[in-house]
């Protein structure tokens, strides 16, 4: 393998976490900086060449456009450098599938893009950060690892940025990929494809936006009210993705709402509520002018609604293509 030089770029997350005692439960993501992480990473001898850049240094709940931005245009002066064979990003689990998706959408994939999180913070017995770093140079390494948008690694798998899911609160285990699984496996010493890369072309598919158009969430349950829905998708959303009970499903009553807010334009998603399964189009959404957000979960539908919106799609046929691309 030729010598990688990767460029890390750090987020937070409690893969820079300290809880200030070894079996504490509770402690403070994005406290260690990249200085400190990365002398860290020099002591386990891995083959590649590092060199850092901290973007941010918090809690993946407060991750957003205001990170999202200057994160994005550091990976692309990193990917434009001939000296940089490949980047990391080191971030907090809790909203890692979505700026997954979101870079995964946004960059083209010539070099590899691979983030990485822990579930235990820096000072805890068993912390994960280390290993999950050690694995994620391993597969910004490997030339094998472009073409396949952006990965995540996390335990000892490597998901598509499409795929990734994270399923469990506390457990190292803690991620899923939905539909493919996992796409390989690695430790610091192997790494195992499982199958060839998929994307055609080195492209992005969207321009990045860094002004990305409101989109709600609307979480359904049994009992639920139509004049709550209503004021939850108020006037100013451009779109609504429906976490819905089974495959996509609401009650009458609050479908009324959402085809009355589609009429005036308002772009409308029907995605789950369950952890895994399709939600397939069904005869209603012809008319009604609804998308189905096929494998895609509520957060990922609402970063891929918020890109079409911020391109100008706004034909539902042109938005359903999207959602059931690979
Ligand atoms: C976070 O998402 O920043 C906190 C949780 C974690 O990184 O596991």
């Amino acid at each position: 393998m030729a010598h990688a030089r990767l460029t890390v770029l750090a987020t937070g997350g409690t893969i820079a976490g300290i809880a200030g005692s070894a079996l504490a439960h509770d402690y403070r993501p994005g406290q260690i900086d990249i200085a400190e992480y990365l002398s860290r990473v020099k002591g386990l001898g891995l083959e590649a060449e590092f060199s850092g850049r901290q973007i941010a240094n918090i809690g993946s709940e407060d991750i957003g456009p205001a990170v999202w931005t200057p994160l994005h245009s550091a990976i692309q002066d990193a990917l434009a450098d001939p000296g940089c064979t490949g980047v990391i990003v080191t971030h907090g689990t809790d909203t890692l599938e979505e700026t997954a998706f979101l870079l995964d959408l946004t960059l083209p994939c010539a070099k590899p893009v691979v983030l990485v999180g822990a579930m235990r913070p820096a000072d805890a017995v068993g912390y994960d950060g280390l290993r999950n770093f050690a694995n994620a140079a391993r597969v910004a390494s490997d030339p094998d690892a472009s073409g396949r948008g952006v990965l995540v690694v996390m335990g000892d798998r490597v998901f598509a940025a499409r795929d990734v899911r994270k399923v469990r609160t506390r457990s190292t285990d803690a991620f899923r990929g939905y539909p493919r699984g996992s796409i390989g496996l690695v430790t610091p010493s192997a790494l195992d494809w499982f199958g060839a890369p998929w994307r055609a072309g080195d492209a992005a598919r969207f321009d990045y936006a860094s002004d990305l158009p409101p989109v709600v969430i609307l979480y359904a349950h049994a009992d639920m009210d139509p004049d709550l829905a209503r004021r939850i998708v108020g006037d100013d959303q451009r779109g609504i993705v429906v976490a819905g009970v089974g495959e996509g499903n609401l009650p009458d009553t609050v479908r009324s709402v959402l085809v009355e807010r589609r009429r005036q334009g308002v772009a409308v998603v029907r995605a789950s509520r369950v952890d895994e399964g399709l939600v397939d189009r069904e005869p209603e959404d012809e008319p009604n002018g609804f998308v189905a957000s096929r494998a895609l979960n509520p957060q990922k539908a609402r970063i891929l609604l918020q890109l079409l919106l911020a391109s100008g799609v706004s034909d539902p046929a042109e938005m359903q293509a999207a959602f059931d691309e690979r």
